[in-house]
C-alpha cells in the first residue's frame, strides 16, 4: 500500500516543527515507517538551494523557481520512493508554502504558481496538511524569542499577514485535505489536535 503523505505548515513561528519528530516517534510505536523531511530541503542538491533561498537576495520568480527545483529533486529522489515503498512521508511545508510565501507574502502571480505545481508534481497532493494557525504578531515575538532571522524570518509583520492570508486561501481551495491546528494554546495542547488530525486519517 503507498504510504500517507503528511505536511506542515504554517507561518514561521507557528511551532509546527517541534512536532514533526515526536510525531514520527508516535507513528513508528504504531508499526509505521516513517520518513521525517523538510523544504525546501531533503537532499543534497534541494539543501543547497535551500541556502541560496534562505540567505541570497533575488527576485520573487527566482524564488519560486528556486524553491520548485528543489521540490522536484526531493520529490523525485525522496518523496515519491518512500510514497511507494509504503513509507509515512511527513514534510516540514510542501507546496502550500509556495503560495503563501511567494504568492501570498511576495504577490507573486498565483496562476504562474499553479503551472509549475502542475508541471513539478503532477496529480500529487499530501494526504493530511497540518496548518498551524498563529496570528502573525504572536508569531512574531515567538521568533524574536528564539533565533537569528533569515531572508524570510527578518520580515515584517505585515508580509507574515500576507502569508497567513496566503495560507488561509489555500485552505479554502482545498478544504478536504487540511486540518487547522489552533497554534495558540501550551504546546500539550497543540500536540494533542495532531494526534486527533493523524489518527482520522489513520483510520
Ligand atoms: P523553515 O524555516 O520552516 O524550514 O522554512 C524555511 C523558509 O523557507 C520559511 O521561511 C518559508 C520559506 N519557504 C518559502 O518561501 N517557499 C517555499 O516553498 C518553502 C517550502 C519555504
Amino acid at each position: 500500500m503507498r504510504g500517507r503523505f503528511i505536511t506542515f505548515e504554517g507561518i514561521d513561528g507557528a511551532g509546527k516543527s517541534s512536532h514533526i519528530e515526536p510525531l514520527a516517534a508516535w507513528l513508528r510505536e504504531r508499526g509505521h515507517q516513517v520518513l521525517v523531511t523538510r523544504e525546501p530541503g531533503g537532499t543534497a542538491l534541494a539543501e543547497t538551494l535551500r541556502k541560496l533561498v534562505l540567505h541570497q537576495p533575488m527576485d520573487a520568480l527566482t524564488e519560486s523557481l528556486l524553491v520548485f527545483a528543489a521540490r522536484r529533486d526531493h520529490l523525485t529522489r525522496s518523496i515519491q520512493p518512500a510514497l511507494d515503498a509504503g513509507t509515512t512521508v511527513l514534510c516540514d511545508r510542501f507546496t502550500d508554502a509556495t503560495f503563501a510565501y511567494q504568492g501570498g507574502g511576495r504577490g507573486f502571480d498565483l496562476h504562474v504558481l499553479s503551472q509549475l505545481e502542475a508541471m513539478v508534481h503532477p496529480g500529487l497532493q499530501p494526504d493530511l496538511t497540518l496548518w498551524f494557525d498563529l496570528p502573525a504578531a504572536v508569531a512574531a515575538q515567538r521568533r524574536a524569542a528564539v533565533r537569528a532571522a533569515d531572508r524570510f524570518e527578518a520580515e515584517s509583520t505585515t508580509f507574515f499577514e500576507r502569508v497567513q492570508a496566503g495560507y488561509a486561501a489555500r485552505v479554502a481551495a482545498h478544504p478536504a485535505r487540511f486540518t487547522r491546528i489552533d497554534a495558540l494554546p501550551p504546546q500539550p495542547e497543540v500536540w494533542t489536535q495532531v494526534c486527533t488530525a493523524v489518527q482520522t486519517l489513520l483510520r
